[in-house]
């Protein structure tokens, strides 16, 4: 069973929202990452505000809990890797 993992990116527009601070690009570099290393439990999910975008742009990841604050392009394999790598497991 593939592992579940939902990746909340925060791309909503506005002067000083995570849309503005390069969300768009992280959404879709998010989904291309997750469609390379073809993790079918991970989902990449277009994130509402959660009023964070001072450090942003936020992503968040579920179930693990976890924040991730001004996020650059380059920390996209990384956070992947981190939280989805274990997709690849068979249980
Ligand atoms: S716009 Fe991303 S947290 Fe507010």
């Amino acid at each position: 069973m593939a592992r579940f993992r939902q990746i909340f990116v925060c791309a909503t527009p506005g002067e000083g929202r995570c849309g503005a601070r390069g969300g768009g690009e992280l959404l879709r570099l998010f989904e291309e990452e997750v469609a390379r290393r073809g993790l079918s439990g991970t989902m990449v999910v277009r994130n509402t505000c959660t009023r964070r975008h001072e450090r942003g742009p936020v992503v968040f990841i579920f179930p693990d809990d976890v924040w991730y604050y001004e996020v650059a392009p380059e920390d996209v394999p990384r956070i992947v890797e981190r939280h989805a790598a274990g997709d690849r497991i068979m249980g």
